[in-house]
């Protein structure tokens, strides 16, 4: 299969570009490798892919020097013409996108970032979709679509209608030009809703890594709501086993949908959406627990109150994941938190 993943720079991206690539799928990577975060990380992951920096051009595609199956190109998906350029040039049969502006506590203070690469850049992905039809368009929602929601576990068959900040409100939007392109284009297109995803080569702005390295270094850690928050923690291998069942299995109509009593996550268009989370919930303290002893050092805490944005808890209900792909993530936070802490170590060399 010929796939485009975007976010390639990225922590989940970047996973899942490897797993294609490792089975034997033609990959373009791609990437606008912005500085929301160290830049230094996404330049590691890509370099981890065979992807030289020196090499990389604005527009251009550049081949792996690991996996001759491999390309990249820097772009940015708000660049409608670039991104219409390399679709008509490529001709993908699958497309998985997986860039875009993350975090919650950022979008509070930079929301125009979030309306540019989710909105404007997912609605340049479905367009070029729908002038290059692909089997299989897969891409990445978020568990914060919940919101208020506190009816647990999180059902993808219960309405999402009171996000809490803009990015979950870019995430439910996705899911809603997703359907609609399903329905009037017949675009297959599945959602996935991620749950709090951790693992080695993770993200700098999230809690493991901003812990770890204050830990580290001997500062103190904010923890957020009292250490109070629980949070359905799911390893990287796991999330990544789920995205490539995904992309495999294009969605379909829903046979037995009843537009009288509409269900949520299916329709009688090529539409789904899934949640992929570890449907174990953990609570925050406990996390650090764990992570204390991954390091073999005590961590400083400063107790401070819920952050405007943060959602209490998450817990996914993954029964049609189950159902549908055979598959369950179960990579206990133990085995998680060491493979991460192993790869911060060698990475920072600390
Ligand atoms: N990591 C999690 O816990 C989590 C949870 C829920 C949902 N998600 C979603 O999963 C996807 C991947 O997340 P991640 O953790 O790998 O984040 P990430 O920030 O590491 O990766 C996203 C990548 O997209 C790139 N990007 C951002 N805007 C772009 C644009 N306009 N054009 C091209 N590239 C752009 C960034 O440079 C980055 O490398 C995102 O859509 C995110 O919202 C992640």
């Amino acid at each position: 299969m010929k796939v485009l993943v975007t976010g390639t720079a990225g922590f989940i991206g970047f996973h899942t570009a490897l797993k294609l690539l490792r089975r034997g799928d033609e990959v373009v990577g791609l990437d606008n490798i912005n500085d929301y975060y160290d830049p230094r990380v996404k330049f590691g992951r890509l370099e981890l892919s065979g992807i030289d920096a020196s090499a990389i051009e604005y527009g251009k595609l550049t081949r792996s020097k690991t996996y001759e199956n491999y390309r990249f190109i820097k772009l940015d998906l708000s660049d409608k013409e670039g991104i219409d350029r390399l679709f008509a040039a490529e001709k993908f049969d699958r497309v998985c996108n997986l860039a875009a502006q993350a975090g919650v506590r950022y979008s509070l203070t930079n929301p125009q970032a979030y309306i540019d690469a989710n909105i404007t850049g997912f609605l340049n992905i479905l367009e070029a979709c729908r002038a290059n039809p692909v089997e299989h368009l897969a891409y990445a929602s978020s568990s914060s679509v919940y919101g208020l929601n506190t009816d647990m576990p999180f059902s993808v068959h219960r309405p999402v209608d009171h996000p809490i900040s803009l990015y979950a409100a870019s995430k439910k939007s996705n899911e809603l030009m997703a359907h609609t392109y399903s329905h009037l284009f017949g675009i297959p297109t599945t959602g996935l809703r991620f749950f709090t995803v951790y693992g080695e080569w993770g993200r700098p702005d999230m809690a493991l890594f901003i812990f770890t390295k204050a830990i580290l270094e001997g500062r103190a850690i904010e923890v957020f709501n009292g250490g109070k928050m629980r949070r359905d923690f799911t390893y990287i291998a796991d999330i990544v086993e789920g995205v490539v069942r995904v992309i495999d299995r294009p969605a379909k109509p829903a046979a037995d949908f009843d537009s009288s009593k509409p269900d949520c996550a299916t329709s009688s268009a090529p539409y789904r959406v899934y949640n992929i989370g570890n449907s174990a919930p953990v609570e925050l303290m406990s996390f650090i627990e764990a992570l204390e002893e991954s390091l073999g050092k005590k961590a400083v805490k400063n107790l401070l109150p819920m952050q405007p944005g943060d959602v209490p808890a998450t817990f996914a209900d993954t029964s049609d994941l189950e159902r549908d792909l055979g598959y369950k993530p179960a990579t206990p936070i133990k085995t998680g938190i060491a493979n991460f802490v192993k790869w911060y170590r060698e990475f920072y060399r600390v």
